[in-house]
């Protein structure tokens, strides 16, 4: 097999499509070499010491984990001097992150979900990292949040890594959706999947189903279809899923089709949903339709949501078309 690295790729993309100009793949490339050091430190464990709580809490009110707290260190640090970044922004920081004046500013704005899966970390299941790439907007001098808040249509980049067996990296750039496996002997990225699709029909479906009683009605209905088999409404079996890493889920989609939902439900009707906009559902419903899947948030498309703050929660459904489709036509009924 001939070996293409990710430079490599990124190169060709650019000949091709002209679509990676030197500074983001510049990007591309140091967000990368975080993910691998991300993936050492996840692979150390308890020998590392990076298990467990930092308790602390993130401006979402959820408890950080150390592992939370050392992505967004290694994020925030790998990306602040290469003059390709304007700002940055996280899951784990409450505000943007500017870069610091010592050096230049670049045209492109990073954000960033460091360690999705927390509750994982310490089971040793797989976990990952979410990222999204915008371009500041023109005649921008002192970055703010509201210069952040551009729909995910204008995303230029998005990928996440995942640290499972192995440790890939998924990526997009508008044109496709490609896979790398690490080389952890040469810690080199390799290029092992070329334009994924996913399949537009499946029989598997992914939600947490312990919040079954707080759905509304068209969720309600759409599993509980689902759930009836063969001999129900849907005339065939499905089979659940549900890593609790939205990573993972994704990513097993990714390969062999599935619709994962994280929907808005009763609990609380100011908070739609717990995923959020910017730095998980963007970046993944990128991902995902460049992929030949579909990302709604039960109404519209994702990418077209016109974001109103930072840390923005939305509904979720996403993956195989076919899928998305029908649950979001019960919304629309
Ligand atoms: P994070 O660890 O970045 O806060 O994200 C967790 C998310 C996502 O990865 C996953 O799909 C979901 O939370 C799991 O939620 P439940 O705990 O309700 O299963
Ligand atoms: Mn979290
Ligand atoms: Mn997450
Ligand atoms: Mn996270």
């Amino acid at each position: 097999m001939k070996r293409i690295s990710l430079t490599q790729h990124l190169i060709e993309q650019q000949r091709l499509h002209n679509s990676i100009p030197a500074e983001l793949r510049l990007l591309i490339e140091v967000v990368g070499r975080a993910c691998k050091t991300i993936s050492h430190a996840v692979g150390k464990g308890a020998l590392g010491e990076v298990l467990g709580s930092a308790g602390s809490e993130n401006v979402q009110g959820e408890v950080q984990k150390k592992l939370d707290i050392i992505s967004n260190e290694i994020l925030l640090e790998a990306n602040e001097w290469g003059g390709h970044l304007a700002a940055m922004a996280s899951e784990e920081m409450e505000t943007i992150h500017l870069i610091p004046n010592r050096y230049p500013q670049g045209e492109y704005m990073l954000l960033f979900d460091p360690l999705d899966g927390s509750s994982n970390i310490d089971v040793n299941v797989s976990i990952g990292t979410i990222f999204s790439v915008l371009k500041a907007p023109d005649g921008m001098t002192a970055p703010t949040e509201k210069d952040f808040l551009q729909a995910g249509r204008k995303q230029v980049a998005a990928g996440y890594a995942v640290y499972g067996p192995q440790t890939m990296l998924v990526l997009t750039t508008g044109n496709g959706v490609h896979c790398f496996t690490l080389d952890r002997e040469m810690g080199a990225w390799v290029l092992t999947q070329r334009d994924v699709q996913i399949p537009a029909e499946t029989k598997e479906f992914a939600i947490n189903a312990s919040n079954a009683r707080h759905w509304y009605p068209p969720v309600t209905r759409y599993i509980d279809e689902m759930l009836a088999g063969s001999t129900g409404p849907r005339q065939k079996d499905f089979n659940m899923r549900w890593i609790a890493s939205m990573v993972a889920d994704v990513h097993r989609i990714l390969n062999r089709g599935g619709i994962f939902m994280y929907p808005a439900d009763a609990r609380e009707p100011d908070k739609p949903g717990k995923l959020r906009l910017m730095y998980e559902a963007n970046p993944m419903a990128f991902i995902v339709e460049q992929a030949g899947g579909a990302a709604t948030d039960g109404k519209q498309a994702i990418l077209d949501i016109q974001p109103e703050k930072l840390h923005q929660r939305v509904p979720v459904f996403l993956g195989s078309k076919n899928e998305v489709a029908l649950v979001t036509s019960y919304h629309q009924e």
